[in-house]
């Protein structure tokens, strides 16, 4: 899915990304512990190759959007942010997303890329609702979703293993406050 230009927030520029991406600090967030820790991506195994393949099959999805999160301040690549693959039978999506660059954690980069990707789903893509799903014990995204004005909408317990532990998976969620009228398919 193309957005016609970038997403501006205060501090980031929201664009699509091009697969040279995947041989730049994307390919060594993909390969750090601490940023994997409550990531499924943890499991797999990362290359220039597959980075660029995932950016590829990303932006050739009618249903998807990946974009790369830009300083504005030097335009370094700090992260990425996913919406999708949409559904447009049920207009929902699901939002993922990565902050990489651990020097621009706690700066609200996250809090402003939900808010900018949320308006854009609701307010160009017309969905009526989008989710995310986290670790328990992932408080910052939890916090990130909730300062972008979502809920937890559910927890399941002991959904996951981490570590040497099991935690629950956190459902957070946003209806569309304005919502298209939308005939039956
Ligand atoms: C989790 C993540 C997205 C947070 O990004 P961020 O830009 O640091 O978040 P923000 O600066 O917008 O912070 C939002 C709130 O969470 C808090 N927060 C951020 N990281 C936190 C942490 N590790 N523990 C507790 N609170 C945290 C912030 O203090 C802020 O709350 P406040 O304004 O009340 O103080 C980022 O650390 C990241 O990408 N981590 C690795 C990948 C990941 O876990 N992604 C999410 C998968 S669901």
């Amino acid at each position: 899915m193309m957005v016609t230009g970038a997403l501006e927030t205060p501090q980031l520029w929201l664009r699509v990304l091009d697969e040279t991406a995947a041989s730049g600090p994307y390919l060594s967030w993909m390969q750090d512990a601490e940023i994997l820790r409550f990531l499924e991506a943890r499991f797999g195994q990362h290359t220039p190759e597959s980075l660029a393949g995932f950016i590829r099959s990303m932006n050739d999805n009618p249903d998807a959007l990946l974009l790369g999160m830009f300083l504005k301040e030097d335009r370094r690549h700090v992260g990425n942010i996913k919406l999708g693959p949409v559904s447009r039978e049920h207009a929902r999506g699901d939002i993922g997303l990565l902050i990489g660059d651990k020097t621009v954690w706690g700066r609200g980069l996250a809090t402003e890329a939900i808010t900018a990707l949320t308006r854009y789903a609701f307010e160009t893509l017309r969905l009526n609702r989008l989710y995310a799903g986290c670790y328990g014990g992932n408080d910052g995204s939890v916090r990130a979703f909730i300062k972008a004005g979502w809920a937890v909408e559910a927890r399941l317990p002991r959904y996951w293993r981490l570590d040497d532990a099991w935690v629950d998976h956190i459902i957070l969620g946003l209806l569309n406050p304005s919502p298209a009228f939308m005939s039956t398919p």
